[in-house]
């Protein structure tokens, strides 16, 4: 994770960010702790903290610097120019962390955990508006295992941890209507057992999820439906509200990186 310290709208990259509405950075701060000591005093999750910088008010979302397979961090190709000058931040915490970085075509864009996830040994990859399709080949090739490249087709939820949250082997929440009719294929064959997420509690970022074990760390505001739904499956909803984040486009799950707990 890092730190709110220096985190503003400072641009416009994704239709919920407008500098017309800025951050109240005492409570960003404030938000931020909240989730913080929930994973860790509650949850008794590890976490490490990735110092915060000026001039780079997008790294609080750690879920874009990468993707963490083992020691080895896949680093990220920032879509944008204003995004872009996190590569160097990061690839200096995860060396001196010891940590091997390796690059990705510099072609192609790349967005880290925030297009990238597991759902069992499966990594399924989210590209066109910020990732970009032809890296699912090489992420293939470095991880040695199965990935699954599916389009996103709304704006709104530009990255794949918007739409679709794998909960665990066989479970996930999605937002159906933000995948076209072949990535519903490919996700509907992949996870048995799918959580619709309405349009309301998307909008809301229900599903930008953190997965504990049984226990996920949700965006406050859900609606009792899908926490139903999701008791249904013996998954319990922990609120969070980071809607100081929301404004830049993002909340629970763009907030972590994970370091380890992968396939
Ligand atoms: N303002 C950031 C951006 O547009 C938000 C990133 C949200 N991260 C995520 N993993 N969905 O890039």
């Amino acid at each position: 994770m890092c730190r709110p310290t220096y985190y503003t709208i400072a641009y416009e990259i994704n239709p919920w960010m407008s500098l017309k509405r800025q951050v109240d950075g005492a409570r960003a701060r404030l938000q931020w702790e909240r989730l913080y000591s929930l994973l860790t005093r509650r949850l008794g999750v590890r976490v490490r903290c990735l110092p915060p910088q000026r001039g780079v008010p997008d790294l609080v979302f750690t879920a874009n610097a990468g993707l963490v397979h083992g020691r080895t961090i896949i680093r990220s190709n920032f879509r944008h120019p204003e995004r872009e000058r996190e590569e160097p931040v990061i690839e200096r915490y995860f060396k001196r962390s010891g940590f091997r970085v390796v690059h990705l075509n510099p072609r192609y864009h790349f967005e880290g955990e925030g297009d990238a996830l597991w759902v069992d040994e499966t990594l399924v990859f989210g590209f066109r508006f910020r990732s970009e399709a032809p890296i699912h080949e090489e992420l293939a090739r470095l991880l040695g295992r199965e990935v699954l490249p599916v389009e996103l087709s709304d704006r709104r939820f530009y990255h794949l941890d918007t739409c679709f949250c794998p909960l665990d082997a066989d479970t996930a929440l999605w937002f159906p209507q933000a995948f076209d009719r072949y990535g519903r294929r490919v996700l509907e064959r992949l996870v048995p057992h799918l959580v619709d997420v309405s349009e309301a509690d998307a909008a809301r970022f229900a599903c930008n999820a953190i997965p504990i074990g049984r226990a996920v760390v949700m965006q406050a505001g859900a609606s009792a439906a899908l926490r139903r739904r999701m008791s249904h499956r013996r998954f319990e909803a922990h609120a969070v509200d980071l809607s100081e984040f929301l404004k830049a486009g993002g909340s629970a799950k763009c907030l972590v990186l994970r370091l380890s707990g992968h396939p």
